[in-house]
């Protein structure tokens, strides 16, 4: 007989706890913590009592290291050059965000190459998956599609077939184990879910792809629980609001981490965005206070944005502090050093920053742009047009250097920007064509915004 107690799980990390609390104390989640009955695992493959293991020498090792190119450069270059055969990869998200659909042409590409490809939905009929595959162009008639959710049942399936192929799991949260009390979605049943596929995966270096929905209210165990049983976790990002989406790599065993695809949903599927810096910069206006280029870059891609201030007169008590897209206590201390170091008073303006497209900075390298979109902002004048900015602030108001410059400048010169407001000491490769100014202070910033700056 199955064992099992019950214990309360948060669905959001992971935790354990004796009894139920609101908010879990590890990841501060509220109404995450969910009772489970947790019953040992007893999977076709976690059967086997324990038994003697033999050694081997790595010499004796053989390894089929040769990556299975995509053909979509956005997702080879997010999973660092193509997918390992037997690693599994993590896609987490937001439901409607894309990952079907990527994940459909993803196959629908590997397929065309020969790769032998499965595609189990735990949640769209057959019939649904074809109108989509349909709307999006994927015409393959190789790829095998199989609309169930029982884990082991795919697991001795995959087992079976002695050769490698590709599995895509959408989504590890619809599938269950006969074995466990607890219903799918849970942290047990996705953990074990998981667990089951990945040796499966291992033992025939099949290429699993996981798809994790990621929710808010914590009624389904997230992504976050599986990432340490997985070599690669990809978040798929994006705004409602906008069409792009965001691929990015959060951890990965075979490549960089940080490393992001840009696509853009439209009707007929997902295209890859070969220029994101252009996207980004589309409908920017020429003569406006308030805005800076920001030449900024993610994983091992420069990708320039705009920073866009607007610094008023406050009437409020406490003046408002309205920033989307970046980090709101690294704007308190940007105030603070204008305030202190340069007399730029702000402690009675309302404040609002944006980073323009939606994209979201965590680069401290973006002071410099964000201190200059509101020098320019207070000062109403605006910034030349044809000038970006990158650079640590200190809390000294002094402007560290940051790394990877040259990509960097690279990225604004294909793009036309020939003034580059850089730490001093930065090293660089002088272009001809381009003009520096070498930064050491925050007053040397405020002295260039002073002069004139007309292009
Ligand atoms: N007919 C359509 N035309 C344009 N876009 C569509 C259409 N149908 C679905 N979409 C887009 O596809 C998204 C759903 O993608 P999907 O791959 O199912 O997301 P996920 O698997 O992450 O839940 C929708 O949010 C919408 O943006
Ligand atoms: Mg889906
Ligand atoms: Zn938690």
């Amino acid at each position: 007989m199955i064992k099992s107690k019950k214990l309360f799980i948060c669905q959001s990390c992971g935790s354990v706890y004796s009894r139920w609390i609101g908010k879990c104390e590890q990841c501060n989640q509220w109404n995450t913590i969910v009772e489970e009955n947790i019953s040992k695992p007893s999977g076709i493959l976690s059967k086997s009592k324990g038994k003697e293991i033999n050694f081997e020498k790595l010499n004796d090792v053989n390894y089929d290291y040769i990556r299975v190119k995509t053909k979509n450069n956005e997702l080879d270059r997010v999973i660092g050059g193509g997918f390992v055969p037997g690693s599994v990869t993590l896609i987490g998200g937001e439901p409607g965000i894309g990952k079907s659909t990527l994940l459909l042409q993803l196959v629908g590409n590997l397929s065309n190459q020969k790769e032998k490809c499965i595609y189990v939905s735990g949640e769209e009929s057959l019939s649904q998956i074809k109108m989509r595959a349909d709307r999006i162009g994927v015409k393959n008639v190789e790829i095998e599609f199989a609309s169930i959710t029982n884990a082991s049942d795919i697991a001795i399936t995959i087992n079976s077939k002695k050769k490698r192929c590709v599995l895509v799991i959408d989504s590890i949260q619809t599938m269950y184990l006969t074995q466990l009390d607890s219903s799918p979605g849970t942290v047990s049943q996705v953990r074990a879910c998981a667990h089951e596929l990945i040796l499966a995966a291992k033992k025939t270096s099949t290429i699993l792809i996981l798809v994790g929905h990621l929710t808010k209210d914590g009624a389904i165990a997230g992504p976050k629980v599986l990432e340490h049983m997985v070599d690669t976790v990809l978040y798929f990002e994006g705004d409602n609001n906008f069409q792009y989406r965001i691929l990015r790599s959060v951890k990965n065993r075979f490549g960089a981490n940080n490393e992001i695809g840009v696509f853009e949903m439209h009707e007929n599927g997902l295209k890859e965005i070969v220029n994101p810096s252009a996207m980004f910069l589309a409908d920017r206006q020429k003569n406006i206070s308030g805005s800076a280029i920001f030449a900024g870059l993610e994983g091992t891609r420069p990708i320039l944005v705009e920073i866009q201030a607007l610094v008023t007169q406050s009437t409020l008590s406490t003046p408002r502090r309205v920033i989307v897209g970046w980090d709101i206590s690294r704007l308190a201390m940007l105030c603070a050093v204008l305030e202190a170091r340069c007399k730029i008073h702000l402690s009675n303006m309302d404040i609002f920053l944006n980073i323009a497209g939606g994209i979201r900075l965590s680069e401290p390298a973006a002071d410099l742009a964000v201190a200059a979109a509101l020098i320019s902002s207070v000062r109403d004048i605006p910034l030349s047009f044809t000038s970006i900015f990158f650079g640590e602030i200190g809390l000294s108001g002094e402007i560290r250097k940051v790394n990877q410059p040259e990509l960097r400048i690279k990225e604004a010169s294909k793009l036309g920007f020939n003034k580059i407001n850089l730490p001093t000491k930065q090293k660089i490769i002088i272009n001809e064509n381009m003009s520096y100014n070498n930064l050491s202070i925050l007053s040397d910033l405020v002295e260039l915004i002073d002069k004139d700056n007309t292009d």
